[in-house]
């Protein structure tokens, strides 16, 4: 019986946790007025940074639809890295930026390949003086024609170190973003309430003298994800904002992808705040509440339905009626929800990440 009791209280807190986080995200933050002094007037210099490899097949485009933007062109500078891809990427950017004479880009070429963020940071060395806001994106996203101008307008609040955009999956029949939109829901219920630890690669807009002033943490393929909140504990808002929207082509979910993501993201959690309080850049804010129960959900949570699946599987094996219906009902639901399948493999993941993240060698993102 204490085998049960101890089983159920820990899946009890599993799943009652995240739900009751995101009831309360959404019924109470939510709604609130975002409390930013925002001003459409503001229009200051911004230099977009594209590092890209791999990416003939989208650059072109990915250069028009910025070009696109409903921003002052002359307020633009874009600076493209790219990591001496063999498909012609440099090519096809020399090619439109030649062609396109009136915005100010660059492509600065990196002769090996490092990885998405030592591009980054490459590409950072190129930014003009005069620039306010720095605006990181990916080669193969695209923007709604507004989301420049309105990731900007956040920053007219002095409060405001990062903002990202939401993101919807092109191509999709519905069900990846519907699960998608659930995410953007929580992020920007957080970002309402102070700040979100997690940002999105896609568009990610920071301010750039609090990264002249601070540096940026170096996580990469979380990397994301630790300049925004490098940027909250060190008292500035980083945001996710529902006015500027990111179009990625469908994620495969491929299996080895999403645990190396789970990886680097355990990692994030596990060190960035530590790290933070190390370059004495931390200060106290609401934040750290946030970060506290998205740290729970990330690294403790799993094991929690680890430990009790277990504690059920040991009951059942000692014939106990209780342990037999529980396993029996999650079995049940696994077959019958969706939700409730990517919810499990979700966590299977973190679990599986979290043991490999003590074994972890470098390695470069793939595509
Ligand atoms: N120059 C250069 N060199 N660019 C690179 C390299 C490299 O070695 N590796 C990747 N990139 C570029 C890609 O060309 C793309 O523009 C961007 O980095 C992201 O790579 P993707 O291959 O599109 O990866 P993803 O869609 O899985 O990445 C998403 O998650 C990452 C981790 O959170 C994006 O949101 C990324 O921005 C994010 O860092
Ligand atoms: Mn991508």
């Amino acid at each position: 019986m204490i085998l049960e009791t101890i089983a159920l209280t820990l899946a009890a807190i599993h799943f009652g946790v995240p739900l009751a986080y995101y009831w309360y995200a959404k019924s109470r933050w939510l709604p609130k007025p975002w409390e930013i002094r925002t001003d459409p007037k503001y229009l200051p210099k911004v230099s977009i940074i594209i590092p890209t490899y791999m990416g003939a097949k989208w650059i072109a485009q990915r250069l028009d639809n910025i070009y696109d933007q409903d921003y002052p062109r002359d307020k633009i500078e874009i600076i493209v890295i790219d990591s001496n891809s063999p498909d012609g990427t440099a090519e096809i950017a020399k090619k439109w930026i030649a062609d396109h004479g009136d915005i100010n880009t660059k492509l600065i070429n990196e002769p090996v390949r490092r990885g998405k963020l030592s591009a980054v940071l490459e590409g950072l060395k190129y930014v003009s003086p005069l620039s306010e806001i720095i605006v990181f994106t990916d080669d193969d996203c695209l923007w709604s024609k507004d989301a420049l101008r309105n990731v900007v307008k956040y920053f007219a609040d002095p409060v405001i170190g990062a903002v990202t955009g939401s993101i919807k999956y092109l191509d999709d029949n519905g069900s990846e973003n519907e699960y998608r939109m659930y995410y953007n829901m929580v992020r920007i219920a957080e970002s309402k309430w102070w700040s979100t630890p997690i940002a999105n690669g896609p568009l990610l807009a920071i301010r750039k003298c609090i990264i002249d002033k601070l540096g940026l943490p170096i996580f990469p393929g979380a990397d994301d994800s630790a300049f925004a909140s490098y940027i909250a504990f060190a008292g500035y808002r980083a945001i996710q904002v529902d006015d500027a929207w990111v179009y990625e082509p469908k994620v495969n979910a491929q299996l080895v992808r999403m645990i190396r993501r789970a990886i680097h993201l355990t990692n994030y959690f596990l060190k960035l705040k530590r790290y933070a309080k190390k370059q004495h850049v931390y200060k106290k804010a609401p934040f750290d509440h946030i970060w506290f129960i998205e740290s729970f959900l990330h690294l403790a949570n799993p094991w929690i339905l680890a430990t009790s699946a277990l504690l059920l599987v040991l009951g059942a094996t000692m014939c106990s009626l209780i342990s037999v219906t529980f396993l029996a009902l999650g079995i049940g639901l696994l077959i019958a929800s969706r939700e409730f399948r990517m919810w499990i493999k979700n966590q299977a993941i973190l679990l599986v990440a979290h043991l490999l993240s003590f074994s972890r060698r470098k390695n470069v993102w793939r595509r």
